[in-house]
C-alpha cells in the first residue's frame, strides 16, 4: 500500500522541498504519539502513518507553528490560532492541503524499458508527470506544441533525473493534421508504447474555430485526444500491459453533451462558459466507452480530476485571481500525483473505466455514468474526427 494520508504544509510561491528526515521523524513522533486529532475547523486529520511534506521556503518556521498549534489545541489552551498569520497558515493547511498522496518516493516501481507519452508536458501537471516517469527510467516522449518551451522542459527533466531518454515531439492538438503527423512518427519509430497520458488541456479560450472547423477548446481537450488515442491503439495493443490515462476535471459536473451541436461554436456567452466542462465530461464518457471496447485487451484506461492546481492554465485570469489561485491551490507536483498513481501503481493494474481523484476512485456526475450516451458520443466523434 503506497497511498498515504499526507499533511502538506503549503506555502505558495516557494519551491517544493522535502523535509529533512531527522525533522520529519521528530514531528512524526510527536504527532503519532497522539494518533490523530480534530482540528479547530472540524477536519479530522489522521496522523498515524502519515507522511509530512513541507512545501515552503519558510519550512522551519512553519513546522514550529504547526507543532505549537497542535500542542496548544490539544492542551485546550487555544482553539484558534493567535494571530491572523497563524490562522491563515492553519486554515490553508487544514482546508486545502490534506491530500491522499501517491508516495512516489516510497513506491519502488521502475519503468526501465517502458515507453510513455505525456501530452502537454512542457509545464504544469504534465511536466511533473513526465519528470517522475523519467526518474523511474522510462523513455518519455513530451508531446507539445511549443518547440522552445518543450526543449527547455526536456533539458530540465534530463538534468534533474539523469535520464537522457527523454524527447520532444511536436503535437498541436488544435490540428488533426498535427495529430496524424505525430501518430505516424510514433508508429513508425517507436517499437512500443506502454503509457499514454492525455494530459494537455486548455480553458477559457475564445469562441474561435480551428483549421478543422471545430470549436478550439473542444478540439484540444476532447476531439484530438480521442483521435490520438485511437491512432496509437495498435501500438498500445502490441505493448500490453499498457495504460491510457485521460485528464478530466471535477468541472465535468457542469458539463452537458448535445450530440447535434458538439462540433459547433457556442451561440452565446452561457454556452461558451460551459465548453470546458463539456469537454471534460466527454473525457469521462470517452474513457468509459474505450474501456468497454478494450475489454480483455490488456490495456486499461482511466480518467481523473487532478485537484485544483495552480498552473499555467489560469494564465488568462486577472492578477487578483492568479494570486488567490497561487495561495490556495495545489502545486503542479501535487496535482500530478493521481496521474502517477494511475500510471504506476500495481493496485490499479486491472482497474479500467473509472474516474479518480486524490488517488482514489471517485463519484462522477449522473451524465458521466450514462453508458448509452458514451456509446452515442463515441459514434458521433468517430465521424467528426474522420476515423470513419
Ligand atoms: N489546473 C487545474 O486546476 C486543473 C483542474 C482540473 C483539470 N485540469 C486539467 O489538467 C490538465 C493539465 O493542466 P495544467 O493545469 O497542468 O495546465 P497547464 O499548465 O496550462 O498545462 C497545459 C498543457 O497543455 C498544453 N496545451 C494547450 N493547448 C495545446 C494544444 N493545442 N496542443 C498541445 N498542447 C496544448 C499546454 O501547452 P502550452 O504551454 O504550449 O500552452 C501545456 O503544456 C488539463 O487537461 C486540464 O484541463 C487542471
Amino acid at each position: 500500500m503506497v497511498v498515504n494520508q499526507v499533511v502538506f504544509f503549503h506555502f505558495p510561491g516557494s519551491t517544493d522541498m522535502d523535509m529533512p528526515p531527522s525533522l520529519l521523524h521528530s514531528i512524526q513522533n510527536q504527532m503519532q504519539s497522539k494518533g490523530g486529532y480534530e482540528a479547530a475547523y472540524g477536519v479530522k486529520i489522521r496522523v498515524k502513518g502519515a507522511v509530512f511534506k513541507i512545501l515552503s521556503d519558510a519550512k522551519a518556521d512553519l513546522v514550529h507553528r504547526q507543532v505549537n498549534f497542535k500542542r496548544d489545541f490539544e492542551s485546550g489552551e487555544s482553539t484558534l490560532a493567535s494571530s491572523f498569520t497563524d490562522l491563515w497558515t492553519n486554515a490553508t493547511s487544514y482546508f486545502f492541503s490534506i491530500l491522499s498522496y501517491y508516495d512516489t518516493d516510497e513506491a519502488d516501481i521502475r519503468l526501465d524499458g517502458k515507453v510513455a507519452i505525456v501530452t502537454g508536458s512542457n509545464t504544469g501537471i504534465g511536466f511533473e508527470t513526465a519528470k517522475e516517469l523519467a526518474k523511474r527510467g522510462a523513455r518519455v516522449i513530451l508531446a507539445c506544441r511549443d518547440e522552445a518551451k518543450a526543449i527547455l522542459a526536456c533539458n530540465n527533466i534530463r538534468n534533474e533525473t539523469g535520464n537522457s531518454d527523454v524527447f520532444y515531439k511536436p503535437l498541436d492538438l488544435a490540428s488533426f493534421k498535427s495529430v496524424h503527423a505525430f501518430s505516424n512518427d510514433i508508429l513508425a519509430n517507436e517499437p512500443k508504447l506502454n503509457i499514454l497520458i492525455n494530459n494537455a488541456g486548455t480553458g477559457k479560450l475564445d469562441n474561435s474555430l480551428t483549421e478543422d472547423n471545430l470549436p478550439i477548446e473542444m478540439q484540444v481537450n476532447y476531439f484530438s485526444p480521442f483521435l490520438l488515442t485511437n491512432l496509437l491503439l495498435p501500438l498500445l495493443k502490441k505493448s500490453t500491459p499498457s495504460r491510457i490515462i485521460n485528464i478530466s476535471s471535477v468541472m465535468h459536473y457542469f458539463g452537458t453533451v448535445d450530440l447535434k451541436a458538439i462540433n459547433k461554436p457556442a451561440r452565446n456567452w452561457f454556452q461558451h462558459s460551459r465548453v470546458y466542462s463539456n469537454s471534460k465530461l466527454c473525457n469521462i464518457l470517452f474513457t468509459k466507452e474505450l474501456s468497454c471496447r478494450l475489454e480483455e485487451s490488456g490495456i486499461t484506461t482511466n480518467c481523473l480530476h487532478p485537484g485544483a492546481v495552480s498552473s499555467d492554465i489560469f494564465r488568462n485570469q486577472n492578477a487578483i485571481n492568479r494570486f488567490l489561485i497561487r495561495m490556495l491551490f495545489k502545486s503542479s507536483w501535487q496535482g500530478a500525483q493521481t496521474t502517477l498513481y494511475l500510471a504506476l501503481s500495481p493496485e490499479v493494474a486491472c482497474i479500467t473505466g473509472k474516474y479518480f481523484s486524490d488517488c482514489k476512485e471517485s463519484k462522477t456526475s449522473k451524465l458521466a455514468q450514462d453508458l448509452h450516451l458514451a456509446r452515442k458520443l463515441w459514434e458521433t466523434t468517430e465521424h467528426i474526427v474522420r476515423l470513419k
